[in-house]
This record gives structure tokens, C-alpha cells and sequence, in this order.
């Protein structure tokens, strides 16, 4: 025994550059040989095991102390010290992915980008003209109470709709206008599942000669077949918007049964994606476009609502809360 102590602490002396897990494989791991001296020790008669013991464990804690050793080195030195395995798999890498809003919100600007739609934006802090009373919203007038509304002092506030930016346009652009304006919008509203203090819409407008409700059923409809496939229809039923008339809201067939009916669009095949009519003459007038001349249609939608549909999310807030999980799942459709 007292030989065998001896050459195994020659050994670890003399142990030169392996990993820690080589190391433990040797000396001091469950099958390593001071591990087996402890094996042998335990089935020793009573005397041997007096006179062994203590040499033992000095024989232990020495294992232990270059254990130690090593395993500093190899930090020090980083990971690539030691046998390297090639064959392990490698550190996966991921690529950042762009958010779902973003995927959505850019589809739909190339869909209109490519018939001839430019962008425009306008500001999120906006007054009372270019946010109500200019779209046929004056002061008191109950559709206000459609968009709960965050106000500043000296008549500010948070943008309701994208609206606000069909006004701006209309008061420094000249006929023929084509375009659409995504941003974000705010409403004071309790935040929930369904519903946010902020969120996405794309607002669009037309305003020429001559230009008909017929026209924004054929932009609308092609659209919707860029945006949800060639086999979707879509419907318009009568709605109010007091800066339109007529008004629509405009349904497309559920994107998830294919209208056969199903929980998302509530065993109706249809869902709801966005308001749209004729430019209210009263809207133009205010703008300084002759209505007599002139006629338009608009539109507008919410980005999260469409995301929501396109990908089955059916809370809100995920979207706000950065969390990679959700995130990552869109690196297939990521760069759009
Ligand atoms: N601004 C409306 C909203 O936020 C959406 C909307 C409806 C915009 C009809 C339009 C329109 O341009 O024509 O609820």
C-alpha cells in the first residue's frame, strides 16, 4: 500500500496538461486511482488501517489541491485549452430577428409601395385640428368619445389614429395624393389582452380626379390577396366614421378555417381589418381642397390586429414585452 501511495503521488506530480475532467478520470474521480486506493483501504484489517490511513488522506488532499490547480489553468487560459472534441456541436448563434409589428408593418408598405402609395408620417404629439376637429370632429362632438384620449396641457395630445396625418398631407400637398403612413397611436385605455395604451396603425389615402368608391374596393381587394392570399375575398359592410362618407369596415375570409368557421373569427369566416370610405368633402374643404374638383377615399388599420390573425398571437402585451422567446420565432421571416 505505502508503495502504491507513493507512485500514485509521483504521478500526479508529474501530471502535465490534461483538462480537469482528465485529471479526475485518473486520480480523483469515482473510477480514478485514489479512489481505488480508498476501495482497497476500507476491506484492511484494523492495524494496516491505523498505519494507512492518515497517508491516505494527505494522498487525497494532495489529489485535490492539483485538482484545484488545473482546474485554475484552464479558467485563466479560457476554454480552448485542454483536448478539444471536435465532434461536439457548436455554440448555437442567433441572429437577431425583427419584430413581428415591423414584419407586418413592412408587407404592407410594399404591397401599396409597389401600385404607386409613398409613405408620409406625421407627429405622434399633435393639436386638436390635425387629430379631431379638422376630420369633421369638432369640440363636443360625440364621436370623440369613440378614442379615449391622452391630453397635455395647451390643448396637446397623444395622437388617437393615423388620421392625424391625412390632414397634414391634404394642407401641403397638392391632387394627385397617394399615400400611407404608419406609426403609433395612443388611447387612454386600461391595458389588457385586447387592448393597449399604445399601439400600430397604417393609414392610407387617395385623393385625384375622379376617383370613385369602385377604386378602393380594387386597391382593398387586391390588398388583401398580396397580404393574406390569392383565394381570400373580402367584404365591406356599412359603418360610420365622421371623417368618411360613405364608411366601411372592410372583413376578408378567416385567414385560419378559410371561412369555414372557427373560435378567431368567431364561427363567422369572416374577419374585421380595417375602416375605409370616401373622403368627407367637409374633410377636404378644411384641408384646402376644392370637394367640387376633388374626391378621395381613405383607409386604416391596426398593425398588432393583423399580426394577431397572421400568426395566432392572442395577447396584446407580448408584443411590448421583449421577451426573445416570442422574438426568435420570427427570425424565418426575418429580414422583411
Ligand atoms: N382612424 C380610424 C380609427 O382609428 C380608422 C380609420 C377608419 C381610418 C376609416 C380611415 C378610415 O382612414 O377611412 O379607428
Amino acid at each position: 500500500m505505502e508503495e502504491k501511495i507513493k507512485e500514485i503521488r509521483e504521478s500526479i506530480a508529474q501530471y502535465q496538461g490534461g483538462s480537469v475532467e482528465d485529471f479526475k478520470h485518473h486520480f480523483s474521480g469515482k473510477k480514478g486511482a485514489v479512489t481505488a486506493l480508498f476501495d482497497e483501504f476500507r476491506d484492511m484489517p484494523g492495524p494496516e488501517k491505523a498505519k494507512f490511513g492518515k497517508l491516505l488522506n494527505e494522498l487525497k488532499q494532495y489529489a485535490l489541491e492539483r485538482q484545484q490547480e488545473i482546474q485554475d489553468q484552464q479558467e485563466s487560459s479560457g476554454p480552448s485549452t485542454g483536448p478539444s472534441d471536435p465532434t461536439l456541436p457548436g455554440d448555437p448563434h442567433f441572429n437577431g430577428s425583427r419584430h413581428p409589428l415591423s414584419i407586418v408593418r413592412n408587407r404592407i408598405v410594399s404591397i401599396f409601395e409597389r401600385i404607386g402609395f409613398t409613405i408620409a408620417s406625421g407627429p405622434e404629439i399633435e393639436d386638436d385640428w390635425h387629430n379631431f376637429s379638422a376630420l369633421n370632429m369638432p369640440e363636443d362632438h360625440p364621436a370623440r368619445d369613440m378614442q379615449d384620449t391622452f391630453f397635455f396641457p395647451e390643448g396637446l395630445l397623444l395622437r388617437t389614429h393615423t388620421s392625424n396625418v391625412q390632414v397634414r398631407v391634404m394642407e401641403n400637398q397638392k391632387p394627385p395624393i397617394r399615400i400611407l403612413a404608419p406609426g403609433k397611436v395612443y388611447r387612454n385605455e386600461t391595458v389588457s389582452a385586447r387592448a393597449h395604451a399604445f399601439f400600430h396603425q397604417v393609414e392610407g389615402l387617395y385623393v385625384d380626379e375622379g376617383v370613385s368608391f369602385t377604386d378602393m374596393i380594387q386597391v382593398l381587394d387586391y390588398f388583401a390577396k398580396q397580404m393574406f392570399g390569392s383565394h381570400t375575398e373580402v367584404r365591406l359592410r356599412p359603418s360610420f366614421f365622421p371623417f368618411t362618407e360613405i364608411s366601411a369596415e372592410m372583413d376578408i375570409t378567416c385567414m385560419i378555417c378559410s371561412g369555414s368557421g372557427c373560435p378567431v373569427c368567431k364561427h363567422s369566416g369572416w374577419v374585421e381589418i380595417m375602416g375605409c370610405g370616401m373622403v368627407d368633402p367637409a374633410v377636404l374643404q378644411n384641408c384646402g381642397i376644392d370637394p367640387e374638383q376633388y374626391s378621395g377615399y381613405a383607409f386604416g388599420m391596426g398593425i398588432e390586429r393583423i399580426t394577431m390573425l397572421l400568426y395566432g398571437v392572442n395577447d396584446l402585451r407580448i408584443f411590448s414585452q421583449n421577451d426573445v422567446r416570442f422574438l426568435q420565432q420570427f427570425q424565418s421571416l426575418t429580414p422583411y
